[in-house]
């Protein structure tokens, strides 16, 4: 394995950043204590059969409390950074109103902590928890709402921003919007393409709105947002697949992309829209427009799209993750090769990138051989991305523990660590393991040599 490990870390520059990644209601737990506010997860995790086994998001890994214990894993992997999210109910119960002391104190505690030991902290100021009070003022769906996110992101670019090693506004706003407010699987379960695209538009718009916030009080601290992008591959070679798969893209990767680089709307999604486009003011788009110091993208799978039935990935003979999702590590360099000629990109980094597979613990031991396979195909993509040009900083896996996935609830593990979550017993995978030997072959090649040696 070493022989493999180095030389792909050889084709990393010696800045490149390793880490790993996690997101507030997925690992903290202790949902109702310290003053946090309900997020519209608690509340939605609350509504019968909407959570696959019927769990939420209270106890999770528990790492509210066991935080000096995660973050000396952390450490022990060898990785330089890692990406976490603030919980906003927990810093600001209502979303508005009082800041809640003791929830400053324990991402204060974490911060220095990691700083402690060497880690780089990659803070996320959202990754889907609204605090209900917001929501119901008509959360996102409510221009109000991108007011309210600029003042948390000041308050905690006040307090953090000097010891950060990047801040990223949002995570994802496609899936907030989409799966969130059209699809309805997500919190808060919403079922409308329009109010999904205004929530969209109001999404980047408090990006851009919060990036002035913080920049305008001097916050040190590099500012950007992390996209979920696939590239969409149509499912035949027929005018119509092929049409579909660029309105999806449309509606995926350049609505986001465009508003963001461009200050625009791309035309063909606008026009598809129709009566379902968003109400855009006078200023938006060149509020959203902001320079970013980074672009954080999280890469999972590639999407096939086309006017027949949804292509079954097992049933066409693919390799894939027990997400269902196709295991397609040339989509990533393929993604960031595109968006690197389409767009002037900023520095990227990876911000999330791994998968879920039914590991079992036996013996001690969680023998995940194709975790193993899928990190080191999707960093041999990357590197491909690099060797093309991609001017790419760092790496984050999701995710450090096992935690809770969203409307899967438990019942997917997409951690280096396994978690018994009865116990909150914590046991190192072998693609941890592997994870740790590639680190320290990179950072074995930093290290000075002796002369001659
Ligand atoms: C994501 C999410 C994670 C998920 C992961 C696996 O940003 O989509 O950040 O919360 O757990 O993607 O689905």
């Amino acid at each position: 394995m070493s022989a493999v490990a180095r030389a792909l870390a050889g084709r990393f520059p010696r800045e490149f950043v390793w880490g790993v990644a996690t997101s507030a209601y997925q690992i903290e737990g202790a949902a109702h204590e310290d003053g946090r506010g309900d997020s519209i997860w608690d509340e939605f995790c609350r509504r019968p059969g909407v959570i696959k086994d019927g769990s939420n998001g209270d106890r999770a890994c528990d790492h509210y409390h066991r935080v000096d214990e995660d973050v000396d894993l952390i450490a022990g992997l060898g990785v330089r950074a890692y990406r976490f999210s603030i919980a906003w109910p927990r810093v600001q119960a209502r979303g508005e109103g009082a800041w809640n002391e003791k929830g400053f104190a324990f991402y204060e505690r974490l911060v220095d902590r990691l700083l402690a030991r060497g880690i780089a902290p990659y803070l996320t100021l959202y990754h889907w928890d609204l605090p209900q009070a917001l929501q119901e003022k008509g959360g996102w769906t409510s221009r109000e709402t991108t007011l309210r996110f600029a003042e948390y992101a000041s308050e905690v670019g006040r307090r953090l921003g000097d010891r950060v090693a990047s801040i990223a506004t949002h995570n994802e706003p496609w899936i907030v919007a989409i799966l969130g407010h059209e699809a309805g699987i997500f919190a808060p379960g919403l079922r409308s393409q329009k109010v999904a695209m205004q929530v969209a538009h109001h999404l980047l718009l408090s990006h851009g709105i919060a990036l002035e916030a913080l920049r305008s009080q001097g916050c040190r601290a590099p500012l950007g947002i992390v996209l979920n992008q696939s590239p969409i591959h149509p499912a035949t070679d027929s005018p119509e697949d092929r049409a579909k798969a660029r309105l999806d893209d449309g509606l995926t990767i350049r609505w986001y992309m465009d508003a963001l680089l461009l200050g625009r709307y791309p035309d063909d999604v606008l026009s598809f829209l129709g009566e379902d486009a968003p109400r855009v003011l006078e200023g938006d788009m060149d509020a959203i427009r902001r320079p970013l110091d980074f672009l954080g993208i999280n890469y999972y799978t590639r999407n096939v799209s086309g006017t027949g039935a949804p292509l079954d990935p097992v049933a066409a003979g693919k390799e894939v993750t027990d997400m269902g999702w196709e295991v397609f590590p040339r989509g990533l360099s393929e993604l960031l090769i595109r968006l690197h000629r389409d767009y002037r990109l900023p520095p990227v980094y990876i911000m999330e990138n791994g998968a879920a597979y039914r590991d079992q613990l036996v013996d001690g031991r969680v023998a995940d051989v194709d975790r193993i396979r899928y990190l080191q195909s999707h960093i041999a993509a990357m590197a491909d991305a690099l060797e093309a040009g991609v001017d790419l900083r760092g790496y984050f896996v999701w995710s450090l523990l096992d935690n809770f996935e969203w409307a899967d609830g438990y019942s997917k593990r997409f951690g280096l660590i396994h978690v018994d979550y009865e116990t909150q017993r914590r046991t190192l995978k072998d693609s941890a393991i592997w994870y740790r030997g590639l680190c320290g072959e990179h950072a074995g090649m930093l290290a000075p040599r002796v002369a001659g040696g």
